[in-house]
């Protein structure tokens, strides 16, 4: 029985199913790095960076966010060899299949449903907030009753608000569910030109708030530590990485589109690593020029660089808007593509067997897996118009992290399982970097509330209820061996 759990699916068998599906090949190498930059930048720098300097980090957020870079460029780079040699939707699920067997498959694809499902939640309240302060700004005002979570939470526990159904936030996720039921063509197109008005807000920021930076902002640049691991100090900065985390997710789920890919072997590894390094440059630019234009104490708040833009003064008044805007239009493209890969993990999962049959249908005129993208709207939207955006993300980043773990060590179990396939990438200095980046990721887990923990183990509690009730019952692999067995 438990050897049983294990059971692998073969690299041959990944590319018959990858024959077999019915997804269409169109994504070519520019769609694939903008898709990637299209899902990286979002809530995570245009709003939880604020409260990650003003709560952990001060001015050494920029830190923060190159220790994450580098947990997430070693778990990219892990990422990339199995895509290259894998190349098929489901992402870290498929990959964990292929090398470590079906339950451990299990728990990662559980897990990135968690990433996904709730990423995309989460981001929808980050465009709630900057719709609200837009709207506000043109003088229509929206009741703080339909566009706020109706509980908080925080140290002495859940409250209500009074609020309640953050109403902006269910409404973008129905919006982008609907895109995608019409098709992943016409949606890659809509993102590119989301993606080039998101990075040129960024530049512009950076390009006309360097000019305000006052130093004196920057002093001290790590704050001292306050007696609390994640209050400032080298700790705060762990802490800091770890909310900030949640700005980089997405580079990975580039690779839940190696299905749709037209030459997944070279564009998925260099989609990944691409869109990882642009960002990384983008995110430091913009944590140094926001702290330096504002004393990171004032940054807690939801809108944080529209908060700095109006702190250097009226010479820079007329780009409020233009950042509101830019903000606005680069979220709904973050919902986008994190619903996209949802609903390609559930269709993997669903193709295998260990999901329900009728989420691998895909519609007959649009070629999408429709069933899954209404599916996941339907509960991205329920968790987006309930839940505040602190306790989504770090809930997002926590399963994430377990994700990368699990990859991580997946890639030095993948070299001895399977030595002598063909690869069109290879991770460099293996065992060096999926242990580091395996390290790097937990070190990040560690450095997140414990309650955090305990929403992360209630997740999975579901998830084995799932595998072992219907999963287990239903797999494809398992049956195949089974068939073999008995001819
Ligand atoms: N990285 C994405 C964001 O920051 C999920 O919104």
């Amino acid at each position: 029985m438990i050897k049983s759990l294990f059971i692998r699916k073969s690299l041959a068998q990944i590319e018959t199913q990858a024959e077999e599906s019915s997804l269409r090949k169109h994504l070519n190498l520019t769609n694939i790095i903008l898709l990637g930059i299209g899902c990286i930048i979002g809530a995570g720098i245009f709003v939880l960076t604020g409260t990650a300097a003003a709560l952990h980090a001060g001015p050494a957020i920029a830190i923060s966010f190159i220790v994450s870079a580098f947990g997430c460029l070693l778990a990219g780079l892990c990422y990339a060899e199995f895509a290259s040699m894998i190349p098929v939707s489901g992402s870290a699920y498929t990959y964990g299949y292929a090398t470590m067997g079906e339950f451990i498959a299990w728990i990662i694809g559980w897990d990135l449903i968690l990433e996904y499902l709730f990423g995309s939640a989460t981001v929808a309240v980050g465009w709630s907030g900057y719709v609200t302060s837009f709207l506000s700004d043109i003088g229509l005002q929206l009741p703080a009753s339909i566009c706020q979570s109706p509980f908080i939470v925080d140290a002495s526990g859940w409250h209500a608000t009074g609020a309640l159904i953050n109403f902006p936030a269910v409404f973008i996720v129905a919006l982008m569910t609907t895109l995608l039921v019409v098709g992943i063509k016409e949606s890659a197109s809509f993102n590119n030109i989301i993606v080039l008005i998101k990075v040129t807000v960024i530049l512009l920021f950076i390009g006309f708030g360097i000019a305000h930076i006052n130093v004196d902002n920057w002093t001290p640049f790590i704050p001292a530590n306050t007696g609390s691991f994640s209050q400032f100090g080298w700790t705060g900065i762990l802490t800091g990485a770890a909310v900030v985390f949640f700005a980089y997710i997405g580079f990975d789920a580039v690779s839940t589109t190696a299905q749709e890919a037209i030459n997944p072997k070279r564009d998925i590894p260099i989609g990944i690593l691409g869109s990882l390094v642009v960002c990384t440059i983008l995110y430091v630019a913009v944590s140094l020029v926001m702290t330096g234009i504002v004393n990171y104490k004032d940054l807690n708040v939801s809108a944080p660089i529209a908060v700095a833009i109006d702190a250097a003064g009226k010479s820079l008044r007329w780009l409020s808007p233009i950042i509101k805007i830019g903000a606005i239009a680069g979220l709904s493209s973050v919902v986008m593509v994190l619903l996209l890969a949802q609903s390609r993990i559930f269709y993997t999962m669903a193709s295998d067997g260990l999901l329900w049959k009728s989420f691998a249908k895909t519609h007959p005129k649009f070629k999408t897996p429709y069933i899954t993208s209404i599916v996941t709207g339907c509960f991205a939207a329920l968790f987006a118009g309930l839940f505040p955006i602190g306790l989504l993300g770090e809930l997002v980043s926590i399963g994430t992290l377990l994700a990368f773990v699990i990859v991580s060590v997946g890639l030095i179990i993948l070299r001895k399982t399977e030595p002598d396939a063909h690869r069109a990438f290879r991770t460099p200095f293996v065992p060096l970097v999926p242990i580091l980046g395996a390290l790097v990721c937990l070190v990040q887990m560690a450095s997140l509330p414990l309650d955090t923990w305990i929403r992360l183990l209630g997740w999975m509690a579901i998830g084995f209820i799932i595998y072992f009730t219907y999963g287990i019952k239903h797999s494809r692999v398992r049956k195949e061996k089974q068939n073999n067995q008995s001819v």
